[in-house]
């Protein structure tokens, strides 16, 4: 499959602060690596069908940091477990590493707004698990478990619970586990939704640094702007209901990146006109009960 039928747009430190130049740009040695293809998405519910996703198109390349962007329902959960393999489109497919999605698989690992841990696993040995499933030595999971604990800065952590944990601490376990698959593609779902702003920053800073030391590829679900500008090489802002790709925008801000600066303020200005439409949108159809589709 190819395509890249939506125009990637750009946007400079340069910007001028009240309209942020926009311009065709390819990264230079771009390699496929998610290719998303004529994806539609129908749940049938009692009396019809939600339209959740129509004719997505883009791809991601190799190492690049994505924000999926856009208000509740617009179908950013639906794609993204389309990606991991969770639930299939109706129409169209999805191809990562050149192979059709068609389960779950090593290489895709997910991170969940609610921390998906085990209640009864040490941190330690949630990170373990998935090592061990894999059927890894002794020797090299407690190594590769050390490592993780200490990126992470858990290792003070690593014989308690989760119950006994923040949810920074918690999420940072998650990332962990996740990382200790060492899967070529992160696929993160409002993984930091529910920290407070200060918790989220830090893991917001940890994981930039986690992407730039490993290059992996990022697909990251957000409704906030200021976290898809502070994160991703390129954000896909998604339409509310169905969600079709309302933009897509390359991010050239350098990092890190001052979110004081005019540049970031124009780009958040200029999608928060965006995500307001849709969110305006929602709210006509999920709170006055009216439909789309
Ligand atoms: N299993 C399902 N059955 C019926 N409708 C569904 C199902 N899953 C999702 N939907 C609908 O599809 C649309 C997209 O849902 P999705 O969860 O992907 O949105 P989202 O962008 O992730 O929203 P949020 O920000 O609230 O997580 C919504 O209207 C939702 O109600
Ligand atoms: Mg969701």
């Amino acid at each position: 499959m190819s395509a890249q039928l939506h125009p990637i747009e750009s946007v400079t430190q340069d910007a001028v602060p009240v309209a942020p130049p926009v311009t065709s740009a390819a990264p230079s040695q771009a390699s496929p690596h998610i290719v998303v293809s004529g994806v539609d998405k129908i749940f049938p519910v009692p009396g019809g069908e939600v339209v959740a996703l129509k004719d997505i198109d883009f791809t991601i390349n190799r190492g690049e940091f994505v924000c999926l962007l856009g208000p509740s329902g617009c179908g950013k959960s639906t794609l993204l477990n389309a990606i991991a393999g969770f639930s299939h489109p109706t129409r169209g497919g999805i191809d990562v590493e050149g192979r059709t999605v068609a389960a779950p698989g090593p290489d895709r690992g997910m991170v969940f707004q609610e921390y998906a841990l085990f209640p009864w696993m040490t941190v330690a040995q949630n990170i373990a698990f998935g090592l061990e499933i894999k059927g890894m030595s002794r020797g090299a999971i407690q190594a590769r478990v050390a490592e993780l604990l200490d990126m992470l800065k858990l290792a003070e952590f690593r014989d308690r619970f989760p119950k006994d944990l923040s949810g920074g601490m918690r999420q940072r376990v998650a990332i962990a586990r996740v990382l200790a698959l060492d899967s070529p593609v992160m696929l993160m779902d409002e993984p930091f939704g529910a920290l407070d702003a200060l918790t989220r920053r830090s893991l917001q800073d940890e994981l930039l640094r986690i992407w730039a030391a490993t290059g992996k590829t990022i697909v990251f679900v957000t409704h906030s702007i200021e976290e898809s500008i502070y994160l991703a090489d390129r954000i896909v802002v998604l339409t509310y209901r169905p969600g079709t790709i309302k933009r897509d925008l390359r991010v050239e801000l350098p990092r890190p990146r001052d979110s004081a600066s005019a540049a970031f303020n124009a780009l958040k200005r200029d999608l928060s006109a965006l995500v307001t439409a849709e969110q305006h949108r929602f709210e006509q159809v999920e709170l006055k009960g009216l439909t789309t589709d």
